[in-house]
C-alpha cells in the first residue's frame, strides 16, 4: 500500500472509459478515442494544478491490446501525477498487469492523509456486466475492517468500474454490478465509507445511495444519453472529474468537459 502525506484538501482527478485502441486511428462509434482522450488530457493540464492522484476507473482499452495500455500510460505521463487503474468490461486485467509491470498502477490500496482509497476489479472476461468475486468482496471487507480500527484512516473512498446502482436507461438494466446488494451490505457496516467512484455508464452522476455519496464520470469519448429506453448517444462533450477530499470527510467535486470543439460520432447508432 502506498502511503502519501500531502496538502489538504487532497486533489484527485478521475479519468474513465478512454476505450483506446492499439492504433491511434481506432474509433468507437466513429469517435477517435485517442484524439478525444488527448483533448481531455489537454484541459486537465490547463485547468488543474497539483493533482495528487489520478483514478482511472476502467475501459481503459477497447481492444485490450498492450499497445492501447501503453498509449494510456504515455498520456498519464503528461499529467505528472501517479495513477491507479482498474479493469472494465472491455479490458484484460492480465494485459493491464503486463503493461503496468514495474509500476504501482495496479495497486489496490492507497492511503493519502486520513483517507483510504480502495480499488476493486468488477470485470468478468467476455461479459458486459460486472461482478465482485468472493476474493474481491473479502478484500473489500478486510480493507474496511482494518481502516475502521485504524487511528490514521478516518474516511474511505471506493473505486470500481461498473455502476453499483441501477442505470438510468432501459438498455442499461442488466449491465451494472450484479451483486450490488452484497457490495452495499459490506459498505453499510463501515461508517468511514464516504464515497463510491465509478464509470461504465459514460455520464455525470452525483447522488446518495444508502447514505454514501456516489459519483459517476463522463467518458473521455462517447456519452450515453440518460432516461431513454434504447441505446442513444448524448451530444455532450467528453470530460473528466475533479474530487477534493477534505480532512473532515467532506467532498467537493466538479465535472469539466471539453469546450469549443465538436467531436465526430455516429449519433444514430443503436448500440456499441
Ligand atoms: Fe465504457
Amino acid at each position: 500500500m502506498t502511503t502519501l502525506t500531502t496538502h489538504s484538501p487532497i486533489k484527485l482527478v478521475q479519468i474513465t472509459d478512454t476505450h483506446l485502441y492499439g492504433t491511434a486511428s481506432g474509433t468507437l462509434l466513429k469517435m477517435n478515442t485517442q484524439d478525444s482522450m488527448d483533448h481531455v488530457v489537454k484541459i486537465v493540464r490547463e485547468n488543474e494544478e497539483k493533482i495528487d492522484f489520478i483514478l482511472a476507473t476502467g475501459d481503459i482499452a477497447q481492444d485490450a491490446s498492450l499497445d492501447a495500455y501503453q498509449n494510456f500510460i504515455k498520456a498519464m505521463g503528461d499529467l505528472s501525477a501517479p495513477f491507479r487503474w482498474i479493469p472494465g468490461n472491455h479490458d484484460s486485467a492480465r494485459v493491464m498487469e503486463e503493461a503496468a509491470n514495474g509500476t504501482d498502477a495496479c495497486e489496490k490500496l492507497v492511503q493519502i492523509n486520513n483517507w483510504q482509497i480502495i480499488f476493486l476489479d468488477t470485470s468478468i472476461e467476455g461479459q458486459v456486466h460486472g461482478r465482485l468475486s468472493q476474493g474481491e468482496l473479502d478484500f473489500l471487507d478486510d480493507s474496511l475492517a482494518k481502516a475502521s480500527e485504524s487511528g490514521e484512516i478516518e474516511h474511505c473512498l471506493v473505486c470500481l468500474h461498473h455502476n453499483p446502482v441501477k442505470g438510468n436507461a432501459g438498455w442499461m438494466r442488466d449491465i451494472g454490478l450484479h451483486n450490488r446488494l452484497q457490495f452495499f451490505n459490506i459498505l453499510k457496516q463501515y461508517p468511514k465509507v464516504a464515497c463510491i467512484v465509478y464509470g461504465h455508464v459514460h455520464q455525470d452522476l452525483d447522488f446518495e445511495h444508502e447514505g454514501i455519496r456516489c459519483l459517476c464520470t463522463p467518458s473521455t469519448c462517447i456519452q450515453f444519453k440518460p432516461n431513454v429506453t434504447n441505446f442513444a448517444l448524448d451530444r455532450l462533450n467528453p470530460g473528466y472529474r475533479t474530487i477534493q477530499l477534505h480532512e473532515d470527510g467532506s467532498i467537493d467535486t466538479e465535472v469539466v468537459r471539453v469546450t469549443g470543439y465538436t467531436f465526430e460520432a455516429d449519433f444514430s447508432s443503436g448500440g456499441y
